[in-house]
């Protein structure tokens, strides 16, 4: 039996930081803030990272580029991996992520990559509850209330 299927995807549009909740507001500066811990002599291009867990800690961190490129590592994991490291047994509720040509944060809301999204996707499998996603730019602020709405039908069978 055929049949057609839809996913759904929803998400809130902010015309400015102001509009935002008070703690989504908090996270975005710092994702903003933490843009000036990039290491990026080749793309010049700054990401800034702030992942919030359960107990209100924040954790921030920025893109590291390297000669050897593949060696590098995007602010999103690299933060991701920093709160895992350090906080264990805390959960991931929410990450702000926020980026820029030259330091300068974009007009238009920084877009996580697809590996990115799938690290986001493990860790809120791991909290067992929705992790946010706020995708900070000048113009505007994406939210999304959970990871499946920026990556459905994650891998995750093993
Ligand atoms: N980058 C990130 O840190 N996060 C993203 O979601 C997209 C790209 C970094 C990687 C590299 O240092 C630079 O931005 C240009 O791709």
């Amino acid at each position: 039996m055929i049949t057609d299927k839809e996913i759904k995807i929803s998400f809130k549009e902010y015309g400015k930081l102001d509009e935002m909740e008070i703690l989504d507001r908090e996270l975005a500066l710092e994702a903003i803030n933490a843009m000036k811990g990039s290491y990026s002599p080749y793309s010049h291009f700054h990401v800034g990272a702030a992942v919030r867990l359960s107990d209100g800690t924040i954790v921030r961190g920025a893109n590291q580029e390297n000669a050897a490129f593949p060696s590098g590592t995007y602010a999103e994991r690299s933060t991701m991996f920093a709160a895992g490291a350090q906080y264990p047994d805390k959960d991931m509720v929410s990450i702000a992520v926020a980026g820029g040509l030259d330091g300068v944060l974009s007009d238009h809301p920084a877009t996580p990559c697809g590996a990115c999204r799938q690290v986001m996707a493990q860790y809120q499998t791991k909290a067992g509850k929705p992790m946010s996603v706020i995708m900070v730019g000048k113009d505007k602020i994406w939210k999304f209330s959970r990871v499946d709405d920026i990556l459905p039908l994650i891998f995750d069978q093993i």
